[in-house]
């Protein structure tokens, strides 16, 4: 299988990011990062990035506010064909994307999302689960269809709602599993593992 090439979009932290990168400095993932872009001028994503020496730069996706369309949805597409990635990794990346990103890297484009989907899609799903009363939440890796968080799932990974806990707190532990789920879901990718069949992802045997 050849090495996976990746483009990261991100937002904010970047903490996904960076359990990707390290997952491939460690030699437990078969990739490169070949690109990481934010519609956040200051997001930290960007930093961590540049301190990895992987080019990294922001680019706006003004004028909306909520979703990646028209001409910077095509300014996005360039700026990942001219890497040369082929996957791209949305990492906290708090745009909806559209069906013309989505066609330009088909069955391509992943995502994660704080809460064990179908439950609590869209935005502070940690807080939706507290909220509800759930006591189990968790993280889910898909693959990004044209809905919102509704793509077919890869990988999840549950923790328990503890008495006490606090939006923050317990946000910190989904992430801890984020951080196991999104190198998990593309060592499967890179090995040729998925298959898409409908909205299940099939996962053929194999090693880790
Ligand atoms: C994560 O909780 C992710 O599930 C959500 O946004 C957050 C991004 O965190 N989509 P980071 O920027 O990777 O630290």
């Amino acid at each position: 299988m050849p090495k996976l090439r990746l483009a990261v979009l991100g937002s904010g932290s970047g903490s996904n990011m960076q359990s990707i990168l390290d997952a491939i400095g460690a030699g437990t993932l078969d990739a490169e990062i070949r690109l990481v872009l934010a519609d956040v001028a200051d997001a930290f994503i960007l930093e961590r990035a540049r301190r990895a020496g992987i080019p990294a730069r922001f680019l706006s996706a003004a004028p909306y506010k909520t979703k990646l369309e028209g001409p910077a949805e095509e300014a996005y597409i360039q700026a990942i064909r001219e890497a040369g990635a082929d996957t791209v990794v949305l990492a906290g990346f708090m745009r909806i994307v559209k069906p013309g990103l989505l066609a330009a890297f088909p069955d391509r484009v992943l995502n994660i999302h704080p809460a064990l989907l179908p439950a609590f899609p869209g935005l502070h799903s940690w807080k939706q689960a507290l909220d509800h009363g759930a006591k189990v939440a968790g993280c889910t890796v898909h693959f990004v269809d044209a809905g919102t968080d509704s793509g077919p799932i890869i990988v999840q990974r549950a923790v328990p709602v503890l008495e006490g806990d606090t939006p923050e707190s317990l946000h910190a532990r989904i992430q801890e599993q984020e951080h196991l789920a999104y190198p998990e879901a593309l060592r499967l990718l890179a090995a040729g593992r998925l298959a898409i069949q409908g909205r299940r992802v099939a996962i053929a045997p194999g090693q880790a």
